[in-house]
């Protein structure tokens, strides 16, 4: 099944006047230097496709065609029609579903209560129940100052100034592989793709990499054991604090508990245990990333509770607000407190109605069992991929299988990935692009999915909520198109 809607012939995409076809046949002029001469709302969909088309900035990737109308639960309804069972959630977004009825109904009394109270100006209510909600659930109880942001990429930046107030010193580690978001100072320690900083140095100083325990990050073959990936990414770490950037100069180390844009692989707990003892012994903060693997997204609130680490600055959003653009930074008290007032804070920061919306995603959590949900789903996820894994037309381009709970990813093998000639996993046999073609082929068959990273992964992440059947219907047409896909060659 293809797009109801076309995609736009590039010799259409700059024009310097253009016309808008109205419904009922009328016309308007419309010039590019933003002087509409006459807006019309009823303008129809192939029309205003065609303006996103023409209008929206080149720097935005899009995965599909056509225009989302409409979301209710893991389907959302393209103009036309058209129907796809979600398992991209808004990239861990939408997690309890698009639209969940008491988190939508929540957010629009706050509309009509109060939208914006800025932060600067006074507390609402909002705020601080999103607080009480949190506070029992922070994976540790010094876990005790919140603010809240709007992006992830903010709270980070936000993480980042916090570290170097409350240690008065500069240099940030962060993982080769990680990601932690566009803005100037989210960019400098994303390390993910060269894709979100190219062209645009000087990005933000100050920061170092080590090597993620990801067998690709060190050119090791997939079968090589955890404990060897985990030493070789510590010692890095020495050799880093050593060689490049001392300790009395090193505010910080950031990661993703569960590396996300890198791969979607599950850092070991020895791993973080080890960068926990490293900071301990240096007077160093841990920040634990947990904008995509937060709220309840591995099958616990945070995947840093696996490890039993405490984190000493952690970053959420995505899965808080389940949609309502809403991000924060959670600290000791004895650390924020460093921080003069006027020096955190923004215009829409900690949203009242994203804040409404996230204290009733809270509730939803303990009325729903949405961890129960999570493990279940989680456990058919796998037993679904790894029974495709067994099957013998597919089982030579599936390299991996992993994730936890509903953070799930299947890799794909290579011909030309990074570093080939160098990399013990690349397959000059391979299909090339397995990733992206099989992702479009779900896309044919009903199913919206992402790939991920520099190698060839697919990502799973449906809503925490879904049915045993919605999952089920997706795994079957993952599989399906997977086989598809491999037989094309
Ligand atoms: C782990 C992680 N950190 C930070 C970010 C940046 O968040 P945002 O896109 O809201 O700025 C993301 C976004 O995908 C992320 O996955």
């Amino acid at each position: 099944m293809t797009s109801p809607i076309p995609m736009i012939p590039l010799s259409l995409s700059r024009p310097t006047i253009w016309t808008v076809r109205r419904s009922m046949s009328q016309t308007a002029s419309v010039t590019t230097n933003g002087t509409a001469k006459s807006r019309d709302l009823s303008t129809s969909a192939d029309d205003l496709y065609q303006l996103g088309q023409r209008h929206v900035t080149n720097g935005l990737g899009r995965l599909t065609e056509g225009i989302m109308v409409k979301g209710q639960g893991s389907y959302v309804e393209y103009e036309g029609g058209r129907k796809l069972l979600d398992f991209t959630s808004g990239i861990g977004v939408t997690s309890l579903g698009h639209c969940h009825p008491k988190v939508s109904q929540a957010a629009a009394e706050q509309c009509l209560t109060l939208v914006h109270a800025q932060c600067s100006i006074a507390f609402h209510k909002p705020y601080l129940q999103l607080v009480e909600r949190l506070l029992p659930v922070v994976p540790h109880p010094s876990l005790d100052s919140f603010f809240f942001w709007n992006s992830g990429s903010e709270a980070v930046e936000a993480a980042i100034k916090l570290a170097r107030v409350a240690t008065g010193r500069q240099h940030i580690i962060c993982m080769q592989g990680g990601y932690h978001g566009r803005t100037y100072g989210a960019m400098a320690v994303t390390k993910s793709k060269t894709i979100y900083s190219e062209g645009v140095f000087p990005i933000m100083p100050g920061v170092f990499s080590i090597p993620y325990p990801y067998w690709h990050q060190h050119g090791l073959p997939p079968a090589t054991p955890t404990s060897t990936l985990v030493s070789q990414s510590l010692y890095q770490l020495e050799l880093l604090l050593t060689q490049q950037t001392a300790p009395r100069d090193t505010a910080a180390i950031i990661i993703e508990p569960l590396l996300g844009e890198g791969g979607y692989v599950p850092a070991p707990p020895e791993f973080l245990k080890g960068l926990r003892d490293v900071c301990d012994k240096h007077g160093i903060l841990l920040i634990i990333d947990e904008v995509q693997s937060g709220f309840a997204r591995t099958g616990k609130y945070f995947m840093i509770e696996y490890s039993g680490v405490r984190p000493d600055i952690l970053v959420i959003a995505k899965g808080l607000a389940n949609g309502f653009p809403l991000s924060g930074v959670v600290s000791r008290k004895e650390l924020t407190d460093k921080l003069k007032p006027g020096t955190m804070g923004g215009t829409y920061a900690g949203n009242a109605v994203s804040c409404a919306a996230a204290v009733a995603v809270a509730d939803v959590f303990q009325e729903e069992n949405i961890l129960g949900n999570v493990q279940a789903r989680s456990v058919e996820l796998f037993d679904a991929l790894n029974a495709l894994r067994k099957d013998s037309a597919v089982s030579p381009y599936i390299l991996d299988v992993r994730g936890t709970g509903l953070m799930v990813a299947v890799e794909f093998t290579s011909p030309n990935g990074p570093g080939a000639q160098f990399d013990p996993v690349s397959d000059s046999n391979s299909p090339k692009s397995l990733a992206s073609r099989i992702v479009k082929k779900c896309i044919e068959n009903g199913l919206l999915i992402l790939t991920t990273s520099a190698y060839e992964v697919i990502r799973f992440i449906p809503a925490l909520n879904i049915t045993q059947e919605d999952l089920k219907k997706g795994a079957d047409i993952f599989a399906e198109s997977v086989r598809s896909v491999v037989k094309e060659g």
